[in-house]
């Protein structure tokens, strides 16, 4: 399984969106497609950029009864995206029903990873508004084996978790790690950041880079810094 960087195109209009990927003459990056986006574009942001030659990441962390999370799997997977994802937190039937979901009529289907907890879920607030007993990290590994066992690939979760749901899960278990900075870059937000290199050292195969790419003046010189560093 390849490594790869994608970027997250957090933009709210399709303008912004195709403005910043006409940028890439040379590439064609992974790119994330989240709630904000497609909620207000709709499916056909997906088409579009498909057509221009880009692998599409659908970000819209699905959870709801197995039946309606298998019906909507199989409208994205009509989409052709190349990764989408649903909430662990949905149990194994509803991760299941998922994976029926999104195979095609050939058996191939999409990557399907699981959100295990947010990461702007704490351990506090996860054990006193959820009333989930466990240490956040034994919920990560737990969530983690839950969407294994379901069939699933992988999961999203932080660089620094990625280590430890490899070594429950297997090293082939892919881990797709948002939260990544340059080491002489702005943080922002996020709290537990990586630099590239350091997610690469831990064993991400796929990082999420948003504004460090998306918000600067040359994005495409950014991203080529985050593919060397990440890749090498
Ligand atoms: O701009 P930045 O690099 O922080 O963007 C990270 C992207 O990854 C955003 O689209 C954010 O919503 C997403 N994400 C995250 N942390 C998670 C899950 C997704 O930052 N746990």
């Amino acid at each position: 399984m390849g490594k790869d960087v994608i970027i997250a195109c957090d933009f709210s209009s399709a303008k912004d969106t195709f403005d910043f990927l006409d940028k890439f003459t040379e590439e064609k990056p992974f790119v994330k497609i989240g709630m904000e986006l497609y909620y207000a574009e709709g499916p056909s942001i997906v088409r579009e950029i498909k057509k221009r030659g880009h692998k599409i990441f659908l970000d819209l962390k699905l959870h709801d009864i197995p039946n309606t999370v298998k019906k909507a799997m199989s409208v994205l997977s009509s989409l052709d995206v190349d990764m989408t994802n649903l909430h662990a937190a949905g149990t194994i039937d509803m991760m299941k029903a998922a994976v029926e979901g999104l195979t095609k009529a050939d058996g191939t289907r999409p990557i399907l990873i699981a959100v295990t907890q947010l990461t702007s879920t704490s351990e506090e607030r996860m054990q006193n508004e959820l009333l989930i007993n466990a240490s956040i990290n034994d919920t990560i590994v737990k969530y983690a084996e839950n969407a294994k066992a379901a069939g699933l690939d992988g999961v999203v979760c932080s660089p620094l978790e990625a280590g430890m749901v490899k070594e429950a899960c297997s090293k082939e278990f892919i881990t797709v790690t948002p939260g990544v900075r340059f080491a002489d870059g702005e943080v922002g937000d996020q709290v537990r950041v990586t630099t590239p290199e350091r997610a690469k050292e831990i064993g991400s195969d796929y990082i999420v880079v948003g504004r460090p790419v998306t918000q600067v003046a040359d994005p495409v010189a950014a991203y080529r810094r985050c593919c060397k560093e990440f890749i090498g």
